[in-house]
């Protein structure tokens, strides 16, 4: 009786899925969007948890305290490491995939029809190397594995040699699954594709690269649906498959890279030291005081946060800020670069943290006119995304990707540390402009003493 509420729970799950996807697009709806996502998953699991095939829960519940004892610690992991997270996210996914693609090969062979063979083929491919691929996007992120490519010739040639024995055992197996013995081969070589695709590609692309490994696990579960002819999976594996596509086509286009040239290109190795040699050039500083006092003089303010701002965590100190600044009556805005910080959304994100109205975040092709006629851009802990040589150097690594103009703005105040480059690794000549003013110091620290100058407490 139970077991037929089974596909009416499914429906409600993929619907859930589809609903959270849409609403997690848009920062007033996103909180909305997460919840949803978690409903539509319990509602999955708890199905799943009902279907009549379980003989008993003991393994289930053997899996759920191990999967309680890695995820825990796993969410607790600080915002600036999430990228690294979900790397580990996808690779436990794609495991998972594979080792149930592993088992129904042996539960089936060779008694298994054509089409299963070639979902289940595809299913322990892409399982496979998404594990490994994901599991060194995780290394290099966390900088336990060297973070620069690692290059040597003819490389791609051997890679795709590798995918296509891969490809061509699990091709063989569609039209003989009586050799068992090519299964093995299938799974090991895709093991090591993931490790060599991930050898050449450099720590700056890794996100992007993990984007795509979010696209490949989830066509991984989407093939264990076809195999297990479970529709909930074979959904919710789309979904997963074309948001990460969708995802990695954005970030390129917003850091004006090609795919071929994010998994091919060895970024991160060419611009070694480009942009860094030559002569000392001087930079302007101002105090915290001093940067308070042209903010207060001021009637436009474009604020631009970046990576810096959340090492620093410093966004609940932004919106007190924002709050004196407003309250002096002047118009302070957010100017958001798509791939400002380390993930996607990072800084609505921290930004939405701080309780910042969303109205005033403004995105980069909305923004960039704006820029001369404000008075004051106030640069925190943003670098790369803020570099004029990506607009006219060619040279440069950055060359082309778009960037925001806030050296057009009447005066540049910039927060930071040092005169350490971002996550590029070049200089940026914003710092040499004489319209702009370094503000040294951890933003959090600097932003709370320009909030008491402001209230006329002191600090410095
Ligand atoms: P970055 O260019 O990485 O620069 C961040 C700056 O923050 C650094 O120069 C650093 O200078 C400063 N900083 C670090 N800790 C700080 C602190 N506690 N207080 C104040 N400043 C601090 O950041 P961005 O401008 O946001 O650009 C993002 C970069 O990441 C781009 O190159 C982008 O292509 C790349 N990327 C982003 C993504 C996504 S999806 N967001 C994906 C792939 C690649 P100091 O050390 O001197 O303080």
């Amino acid at each position: 009786m139970i077991e037929r509420a089974i596909p009416l729970i499914y429906l409600g799950a993929a619907a859930s899925f589809v609903l959270a996807l849409k609403w997690l697009s848009s920062v007033p709806t996103a909180r909305r969007g997460v919840i949803v996502g978690i409903a539509g998953m319990a509602l999955a699991v708890g199905g799943t948890l009902l279907r009549p095939e379980i003989v008993s829960y003991k393994w289930i519940a053997a899996a759920f305290v191990a999967g309680t004892v890695i995820g825990v610690p796993m969410a607790m992991m600080p915002m600036t490491a999430v990228p690294q997270r979900t790397a580990l996210s996808h690779a436990f996914g794609a495991l998972a995939a594979a080792l149930v693609g592993t088992a129904e090969f042996y539960l089936q062979a060779p008694r298994i029809d054509r089409f299963t063979m070639g979902a289940l083929a595809l299913e322990v491919l892409l399982g496979f190397l998404t594990f490994t691929a994901s599991l060194m996007a995780f290394g290099k992120l966390q900088e336990i594995l060297p973070t620069r490519p690692i290059t040597y010739r003819n490389q791609n040639v051997v890679n795709l040699a590798v995918l296509g024995v891969a490809a061509g055992s699990g091709a063989y197996l569609v039209a003989r699954p009586e050799a068992a013995w090519l299964f093995p081969v299938l799974a090991v070589l895709s093991l090591l594709f993931g490790v060599m695709l991930i050898v050449p590609i450099g720590g700056a692309d890794m996100p992007t690269v993990i984007s795509l490994l979010n696209s490949y696990a989830g066509l991984a579960a989407a093939a264990m649906g076809f195999v297990l002819d479970n529709k909930l999976l074979i959904i919710a594996g789309a979904l997963d498959g074309s948001s990460g596509l969708i995802l990695s086509v954005i970030m390129c286009r917003a850091m004006n890279r090609s795919f071929t040239n994010v998994l091919f290109g060895a970024f991160g190795q060419v611009q070694e030291g480009a942009g860094t040699a030559g002569e000392q050039r001087t930079v302007r500083s101002a105090t915290a005081g001093e940067a308070a006092a042209i903010l207060q003089a001021a009637s436009r303010v474009i604020v631009v946060p970046g990576y810096g701002m959340a090492v620093a965590q410093a966004q609940h100190k932004v919106r007190e800020l924002f709050d004196a600044l407003t309250k002096a009556e002047i118009d302070v805005r957010f100017a958001i670069h798509p791939v400002a910080g380390r993930m996607p959304g990072h800084m609505n994100v921290l930004l939405a943290e701080a309780d910042i109205p969303y109205d005033r975040l403004v995105e980069m092709e909305d923004v960039n006119s704006e820029f001369p006629q404000a008075d004051v851009a106030l640069v925190l802990g943003a670098n790369d995304v803020t570099n004029p040589a990506a607009r006219h150097d060619r040279s440069s690594p950055i060359y082309g990707m778009p960037i925001l103009d806030v050296d057009r703005a009447r005066t540049v105040l910039v927060v930071k540390r040092s005169m350490s480059p971002g996550f590029a690794g070049i200089e940026n000549e914003l710092y040499h402009l004489d319209r702009t003013l370094m503000v040294f110091g951890d933003a959090k620290a600097v932003v709370g003493n320009i909030v008491r100058e402001l209230a006329g407490g002191g600090g410095n």
